[in-house]
């Protein structure tokens, strides 16, 4: 079959992301205070052979390295976090000038070479003093929270035009409160599902100081990881965990923000565990915002299990597909189903794919280079898919590859690799993986040929 070259439009944003944990290293340095990762990260046995985030890729040294190096991939556009306990190091009170003045100088930096910042406020690294009085279950988090957006805008909000107030809530909520295998390390639904909504209704607290706060230009948006849900078959138990697993995932987070309601199924099946709500909270969760972050990896297949405790469902792995090292099946046209779903059921005024990638084995060879043919050939064909939806009408507006280099992947360390650019840790010499070049081309010409 010959090639098709499908062409972006002429705006479209080509990015890369990365968070602040994962990368910057400096855990000690320019009066940075503790977060919940750096505890969590150092208590034997949570995280795969030890690893913590004390250095990762020591961004916060190579930053002009990592800056030089995106402007050698042409990235029109980084996505990168704030460390909470950098800039604020017990959460609330005194800032750390240094701290604003290392994103100070990055954010400098990405405009020189020509490089739009899209900055995240959280992306999971709590100050360790705040979980100390609750964490995201003490409502009065949302408070503090909105005072950090408010200190970040005031810094670089004269140069940002695209905030993200959170990034993948229900991670934090459920792999963080519920499940227990990233900080703080709770297990708890109930916890879980009010630290849902103080995460939600601290995005709607920042989204009005960050509107207050920026210039005209400002854009505002929050970051959900979204997949489809499928049953494992047509029964229907199975077809109604597939619901209920969709209501969790997706619709528990989509809904506040785009409705100003909880969707009602899953309120009435939590039961119990349902979150303490003020009047007036819900209107404060649905301010208008630009935009909507899409992070897709992959898809989920369910099936009823009553063993399970609430939501009574299990993962199927389907056979013949093929897996990434993090054992993810590879599902493309999932970033196409996600796309249309939002869109068909919400419509945002604009939709970026603001995190999409894999871990695969990379390996260094004898000639210094890492041939990952299979993340090529994975960003391809999920690259053809939002321009499937792009076609259709879809306001997609970006696209961000998870990761610019390979980091820190929380429980499982540094042994999963997501980068276009392979990290030696041991030297931290950075090397780029076939996919960057690759890459640059797509930016170049800004489409691919499929
Ligand atoms: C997402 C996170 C990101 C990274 C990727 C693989 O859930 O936002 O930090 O870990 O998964």
């Amino acid at each position: 079959m010959p090639e098709k070259f499908l062409k972006f439009p002429d705006d479209f944003l080509w990015g890369a992301a990365t968070s602040s944990y994962q990368i910057e290293g400096a855990c000690n340095e320019g009066g940075r205070g503790e977060s919940i990762w750096d505890i969590f990260s150092h208590i034997p046995g949570r995280i795969c052979k030890g690893d913590t985030g004390d250095i990762a890729c020591d961004h916060y040294h190579l930053y002009e390295e990592d800056v030089d190096n995106m402007k050698k991939i042409g990235l029109k556009a980084y996505r990168f976090s704030i460390s909470w306990p950098r800039v604020i190091p017990e959460g609330k009170g005194k800032v750390n000038e240094a701290g604003l003045d290392f994103y100070d100088r990055l954010v400098d930096k990405l405009l020189e070479a020509d490089i739009e910042p899209f900055v995240t406020l959280y992306h999971w690294d709590l100050p360790q003093a705040l979980q100390d009085k609750g964490g995201w279950k003490n409502r009065d988090i949302v408070g503090y929270f909105a005072d950090y957006a408010a200190v970040v805008a005031h810094r670089i909000g004269d140069r940002v035009h695209y905030w993200i107030t959170h990034n993948e809530p229900w991670v934090v909520s459920f792999l963080g409160h519920a499940f227990g295998t990233h900080a703080p390390g709770i297990m708890d639904f109930s916890i879980a599902l009010q630290v849902s909504h103080h995460l939600l209704l601290s995005h709607g607290e920042a989204v009005q100081v960050l509107k207050a706060i920026g210039n005209e230009k400002n854009n505002v948006g929050i970051t959900f990881n979204l997949s489809p849900l499928f049953p494992a078959s047509q029964k229907e138990e199975d077809i109604k965990a597939a619901e209920r697993g969709d209501g969790s995932l997706n619709r528990w987070f989509l809904d506040p923000v785009f409705k100003g309601a909880y969707p009602s199924d899953m309120w009435s099946y939590y039961q119990d565990d349902v979150p303490q709500i003020s009047p007036g909270d819900m209107s404060i969760i649905s301010r208008k915002i630009d935009f909507l972050g899409v992070n897709y990896y992959s898809r989920w297949v369910v099936k009823d299990d009553p063993r399970n405790r609430i939501l009574k469902l299990s993962f199927l792995k389907p056979d013949q597909a093929e897996y990434t090292d993090m054992d993810w099946e590879v599902y493309p046209q999932g970033i196409y189903e996600v796309l249309k779903r939002v869109q068909n059921d919400y419509s945002p005024r604009a939709i970026y794919i603001t995190e999409n990638g894999v871990a695969f084995l990379d390996k260094l060879d004898k000639e210094a280079k890492v041939k990952d043919d299979q993340r090529i050939s994975y960003l391809k064909e999920h690259i053809s898919f939002v321009h499937k939806a792009i076609e259709e009408g879809i306001k997609v507006k970006g696209y961000f590859v998870w990761s610019l280099m390979d980091n820190f992947e929380w429980a499982y360390g540094y042994s999963k690799r997501f980068g276009l650019i392979y990290v030696d840790y041991p030297t931290q010499k950075r090397i780029f993986k076939e996919s960057a070049y690759w890459y640059k081309k797509v930016i170049e010409n800004n489409g691919i040929s499929y």
